[in-house]
């Protein structure tokens, strides 16, 4: 028996983009939907976790998990610059609510990815007074998180935010595999808004930001390569993260660097849906990276998980990434919680069919169908013990 520490948090992670459905006034649904569009499936009706939100939260509490992390759209609370829907924040506040009232401990997301059209339109992250307006989102939230939640993630991977604005930078180089450098200003930007939400929510809440974490392993000889990838890529944003209530890691393969940068998973290595090499190891050395970089900031596994048809194999995933876990924690690392991602079979920035739940969703009557997985993770959670 492994047990873990007491009051660890045992949970499943959604965003609101790939979940809710129709976030008609968000930038990645305007990108979904142009008529030039180089995204090949649209999210549409989501999982329709707007309006079924109760019975995803029901679903995981009858489990046994104990925490559920989900995100609010900016572009929801705030569709115009300015104006704010007090019904969409109380729509919020009610998913708040509705965890508590099912025993969970919420986590909120501020940030997961999406933007408001507006805000898009004004250039993004790459706006010179970005930061300030996502400050004043934090305020206008503020009255979600008020009362009863503890743990708040401010912006959900910066680090993949500011890759994603690298590749779009008309200078930038030619990537070999995987992710385009990160764009600098835009990372800079980014740690700027995290430090004044951070501000805005203040000391009655433990916030933190939640970094994706490579696992990147140099190829021999190219130690210098390796490092060079990394830091601006990881752990610049762990170091901000110095000082934070905690730092969420999220971790679901490894990357290997090689002379000319980042490199497809060997040939003969088994891949998940998303053709990421299945290595379960990931999670373990995220998490110490983070523990050492941050210099001993609590850590929260946000997201943890794998796509794949095959349940049974997202069972050994998940255990073997827990023994890691536990390894860590025996060493010392202080760890408060493993969210896996994810609740939900749900829309894959893109793409349908890379199934990352713990719950399937049919996409047209949108029944839920607990996977066995769900129930494994669930009897985990109960015992606080693999
Ligand atoms: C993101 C999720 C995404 C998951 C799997 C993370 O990068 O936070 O939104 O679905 O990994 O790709």
């Amino acid at each position: 028996m492994r047990t873990f520490p007491p009051g660890f948090l045992w949970g499943a992670a959604t965003s609101g983009h790939q979940t809710e459905g129709n976030n008609v006034n968000s930038d990645y649904w305007q990108r979904e939907y142009a008529v030039d569009s180089e995204i090949p499936e649209v999210s549409g009706d989501g999982c329709d976790s707007f309006h079924r939100y109760p019975e995803d939260i029901e679903l995981l509490a009858g489990l046994g998990l104990t925490s559920y992390r989900f995100g609010i759209e900016w572009s929801r609370i705030e569709p115009e610059r300015g104006h704010v829907s007090i019904a969409m924040r109380d729509h919020y506040r009610r998913m708040v609510e509705c965890c508590l009232a099912n025993g969970l401990t919420p986590m909120v997301t501020l940030n997961h990815f999406t933007v408001p059209r507006w805000m898009d339109a004004l250039g993004g992250w790459h706006h010179k007074h970005a930061a300030e307006l996502f400050a004043r989102f934090t305020e206008i939230a503020l009255p979600i998180v008020r009362d009863g939640v503890e743990w708040v993630c401010t912006i959900n991977e910066p680090n993949i935010i500011a890759c994603r604005e690298g590749a779009a930078d008309p200078s930038a180089e030619p990537v070999t595999y995987g992710m385009a450098r990160p764009h600098l200003a835009v990372s800079k930007e980014l740690v700027r808004a995290h430090r004044l939400a951070r501000e805005v929510l203040g000391g009655g809440v433990r916030s933190g930001w939640t970094v994706a974490t490579q696992a990147i392993h140099a190829l021999p000889g190219c130690e210098q390569e390796a490092a060079e990838y990394s830091y601006p890529l990881e752990e610049f944003f762990l170091e901000a993260a110095r000082g934070d209530d905690f730092v969420g890691v999220q971790a679901y393969t490894r990357t290997f660097v090689g002379r000319a940068g980042a490199l497809p998973p060997p040939a003969d290595a088994e891949t998940t849906l998303t053709g990421w090499e299945y290595f379960p190891a990931a999670l373990a050395i995220g998490v110490r990276n983070a523990w050492k970089v941050t210099g001993g900031v609590p850590v929260v596994v946000t997201e943890n998980g794998i796509a794949t048809a095959d349940d049974a194999r997202r069972i050994d995933y998940t255990r073997e990434a827990l023994t890691g876990l536990h390894e860590t924690i025996a060493e010392g690392v202080d760890v408060r919680g493993y969210y896996h991602w994810s609740a939900l079979d749900n829309y894959e920035w893109g793409r349908w069919s890379p199934t990352f739940g713990l719950i399937a969703v049919d996409r047209t009557s949108f029944e839920r169908t607990v996977k066995p997985s769900a129930k494994w993770l669930g009897e985990v959670a109960r015992a606080n013990a693999l």
